[in-house]
């Protein structure tokens, strides 16, 4: 038997109306990646010889999607038989073999059932059509079968007629066909129909009298389901987390709420890991084993590693990197910084371009001053530091190991090892003046009770502090 290549020819030369976007439909995305690079990625799992994807006029920006796959430009959209007509040149590579068609708004289709395909078309099908049933079947074509169930043709909604409307079995849009007939197939489709395009699904019929054969595999509605609008995408997008969060606790992590927490397409997480409720996790994060995220945490770009403990309200933005067994606390944000083995950020700091040595503990309120309105700069703290409440640590700027930081201090110099660096103004104690200014202020109360009686009580007297303080 001579050597069977595959080919992939993605059409996306569509723009998506219905989106009521600028951009381009397949540039929408899921699990944070674009509905292009989805499909790609079961492509890719074929072996494909050759890709190419078809695309409209002036669609740059999903060609350097997809780069390095080859594109090409369909000139008009004159309907789906059109559009492999424009990847001719590509297809045509394929001397023997079978073509793949997609469309570049379908996401979620399984590796399984593109092997079934497959399979099916080896056993001499020249066509075979992936169809489903979908809830409701209205928009879709509809997938004629004679009384053996054979496939005998696909039909259009608007061309269907009254007794079709009966069949559920509709055309998902992907097809495998074997590369020694596809394009005279598409070649002898005219345009003869209501919309006056050119139907890739006529090309069934016109293989029927052709005496070649067609076949159907069937998959679910759910793994067939196509976006064509934001409504679209947001049942696309949970039924993606549905399915991802079922692996995470497959794969052993604990999800406290799994329909609240929302995973990115690259999410890696380690064993027993466990998740609170309200996490989201954007692109480029790994959890290492016995993680620990709380509540409410947005983590993206960010590697966390075995033991650490994440939360609850806590932010990690690119460039994060947790060192094991490390504590993150409430309202810490924490960006393009190295953390140590074991450190401690307790509660509201922020860390900006930071390196962080093992063990150190930052204090509640430090924050790295790393922006100077021009350019960014590094924040050093040594190996089993600590970093007193409310530090401001003016970068570029180092603390040196084992050095301690006084609460309250602006460190706008280096601090040495081992030393303790105090940067505030020294306290100062005024003998009965608290006393003296009770008296004061009582008076002032006492005036402004008499002006707006109606006011609370508690209000009163605040005011008054503010304005009299000196
Ligand atoms: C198509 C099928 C229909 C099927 C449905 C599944 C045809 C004629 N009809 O209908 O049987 O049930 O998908 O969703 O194939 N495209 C181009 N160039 C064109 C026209 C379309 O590249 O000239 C691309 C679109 O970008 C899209 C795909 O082909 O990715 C499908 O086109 P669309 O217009 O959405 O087809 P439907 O009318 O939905
Ligand atoms: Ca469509």
């Amino acid at each position: 038997m001579s050597e069977h290549n595959i080919a992939a020819v993605i059409l996306a030369a569509g723009r998506g109306t219905r989106m009521c976007s600028n951009q381009p439909k397949v540039l929408h995305k899921i699990a944070g990646r674009t509905l292009i690079a989805h499909v790609l990625e079961y492509v890719e799992s074929l072996s494909p010889k050759h890709t190419v994807v078809v695309l409209g006029p002036k669609m740059d920006d999903v060609k350097s999607a997809v780069a390095p796959c080859e594109v090409v430009v369909q000139q008009s959209q004159k309907g789906t038989a059109d559009a492999v007509k424009a990847a001719r040149e590509v297809v045509e590579k394929v001397v023997s073999g079978t073509v793949f068609i997609f469309f570049g708004d379908t996401p979620l289709i399984r590796v399984e059932t593109l092997k079934l395909m497959l399979e099916l078309r080896r056993a001499r099908t020249a066509v075979v059509v992936l169809g489903f049933h979908p809830d409701n079947p209205s928009g879709y074509g509809r997938l004629k079968q004679d009384t053996d169930g054979n496939l005998v043709k696909i039909i259009e909604e608007v061309d269907l007629k009254e007794a079709e409307k009966e069949i559920t079995l509709c055309n998902s849009g992907v097809m495998a066909v074997d590369a020694a007939c596809l394009m005279e197939l598409v070649d002898a489709v005219h345009n003869e129909n209501r919309k006056k395009e050119f139907y890739l699904t006529d090309i069934v019929g016109i293989a029927q009298n052709r005496h070649l054969s067609c076949d159907i595999v069937v998959a679910s509605a759910e793994e067939l389901a196509g976006v064509n609008s934001r409504l679209d995408l947001a049942a696309v997008e949970a039924s993606w987390q549905e399915k991802r969060r079922a692996r995470a606790m497959g794969e052993g992590a604990t999800l406290l709420d799994p329909k609240s927490v929302w995973f990115s397409y690259d999410t890696r997480i380690g064993r027993d890991v466990v998740i609170g409720p309200n996490v989201q996790f954007g692109t480029g994060v790994t959890l290492g084993d016995r993680v620990e995220v709380k509540a409410f945490c947005h983590l993206e770009g960010s590697h966390i590693k075995d033991d650490a403990v994440i939360g609850p309200f806590a932010r990690l933005r690119p460039g994060s990197e947790i060192g094991r067994g490390s504590r993150i606390g409430n309202f810490v944000e924490i960006k393009n910084a190295v953390l140590g083995e074991g450190t401690r950020v307790g509660h509201l700091a922020y860390l900006g371009d930071a390196l962080v040595g093992t063990g150190a503990n930052i204090g509640a309120g430090t924050i790295t001053c790393n922006y100077d309105g021009i350019d960014k700069h590094q924040t050093i703290i040594g190996e089993g530091t600590f970093i007193g409440t409310n530090t401001s640590l003016v970068a570029p700027v180092l603390v040196g190991n084992g050095a301690f930081v006084a609460a309250g201090s602006v460190i706008t110099d280096d601090v040495s090892a081992d030393s303790l660096a105090i940067a505030r103004t020294r306290q100062i104690e005024k003998t009965k003046r608290a006393s003296q200014m009770r008296g004061k202020s009582r008076v002032n109360s006492n005036k402004i009770s008499n002006i707006k009686a109606t006011k609370p009580k508690s209000l009163k007297s605040a005011g008054t502090k503010q304005e009299e303080a000196d």
